[in-house]
């Protein structure tokens, strides 16, 4: 079975994608790297503490990542960010402290162990800006051809970006960690807008997580109805909220879902169109591209996988 490590800024499409991977029986949880994003990193790694010891997986490791862009000194957090996620990053939802400690090692020494131990067997699926994969290039390069894969949820190719025309949120943190993650040669599989938009959860969908009768299944609907109803203000047209980071785990565990084109990717870091995902134009008749960019998914397939593993998952956790 796949080794998984997710990469995330959690967030409640992150919280999302953190139960999905902690439930499926496609591949095995081995560790979560906390990033910046949607919460500050501290934050993020609290909330992935809390949230593990509620759908008691409390043997899964939680690190610090990085907290702050690679060519930046600092991150402030985008009041846009507190207000879909809520300040506390979980829909101002209230969690029981975890008892279990974040680990001493640095998230980006633990990506690289990771990577020398299982290689092709692991997979990492990165949900926030792409910083602690950037770094970990850096500091091992080797790693572009001994990782199994990698799938990000992040850009947009075919539809505009959601925080200016071109950008996509995760890409806009640290558009040249992303630019160096596509160019390093590493396989990626990239979920962006053009496929995350599509898969919409609703109302009625958490209301049967609620009615599981559980902690986590109540905590849980409570979370993504505050991301479901901020959504209805900020995108009525989808009477619902966009399943951004489940799309990811989707991808890593059922490829199948999606439609895919192979393209060498790069991202703009600089001009009126910084943070594009865009394919390099002067390798367009190379062979074996290394990234492949989702354009088209089934959307049922997504939602029910998803909606089904979250639901064992809240009924097994008491
Ligand atoms: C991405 O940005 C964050 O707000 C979400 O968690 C997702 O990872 C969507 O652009
Ligand atoms: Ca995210």
């Amino acid at each position: 079975m796949k080794k998984m490590i997710l990469d995330i800024d959690t967030g409640v499409d992150d919280a999302m994608a953190l139960a999905y991977a902690a439930g499926t029986k496609e591949a095995e949880l081995i560790g979560v790297v906390g990033t910046y994003g949607n919460v500050y990193t501290e934050q993020g790694v609290e909330n992935v503490l809390n949230i593990l010891e509620m759908l008691g997986k409390t043997s899964v490791p939680v690190y610090l990542g990085a907290k702050h862009g690679m060519e930046k000194d600092s991150f402030d957090r985008l009041e846009v960010s507190a207000k879909i996620h809520g300040q506390n990053g979980v829909g101002e939802v209230d969690l029981t402290p975890a008892k279990r400690v974040k680990e001493t090692q640095h998230g980006v020494d633990y990506i690289i162990e990771a990577v020398k131990q299982y290689g092709k067997d692991l997979v990492i699926v990165a949900t926030g800006p792409m910083t602690n994969l950037g770094m970990a290039l850096k500091k091992y390069p080797e790693m572009a051809k001994e990782v199994g894969q990698i799938v990000i949820m992040g850009g947009a190719l075919t539809v505009p970006g959601n925080v200016s025309p071109f950008t996509e949120a995760n890409i806009s943190q640290d558009p040249e960690a992303a630019k160096l993650l596509f160019e390093s040669g590493t396989p990626v599989i990239m979920v962006g807008l053009d496929v995350t938009m599509r898969s919409v959860l609703r109302l009625s969908d958490t209301d049967r997580w609620r009615k599981k009768g559980t902690i986590a299944g109540e905590k849980y609907a409570d979370i993504v109805d505050y991301y479901i109803n901020i959504h209805d203000e900020i995108a009525p047209y989808l009477h619902g909220c966009p399943l951004h980071d489940p799309s990811a785990v989707a991808a890593a565990i059922h490829p199948e879902f999606f439609t895919m084109l192979p393209l060498f990717m790069t991202v703009e870091t600089e001009g009126p169109s910084v943070g594009r995902t865009i394919g390099i134009a002067d390798k367009i008749r190379e062979e074996n591209p290394n990234v492949k960019v989702c354009i088209n998914v089934d959307t049922n397939k997504v939602v029910n996988d998803m909606c089904q593993t979250l639901e064992a998952l809240f009924t097994d956790s008491k």
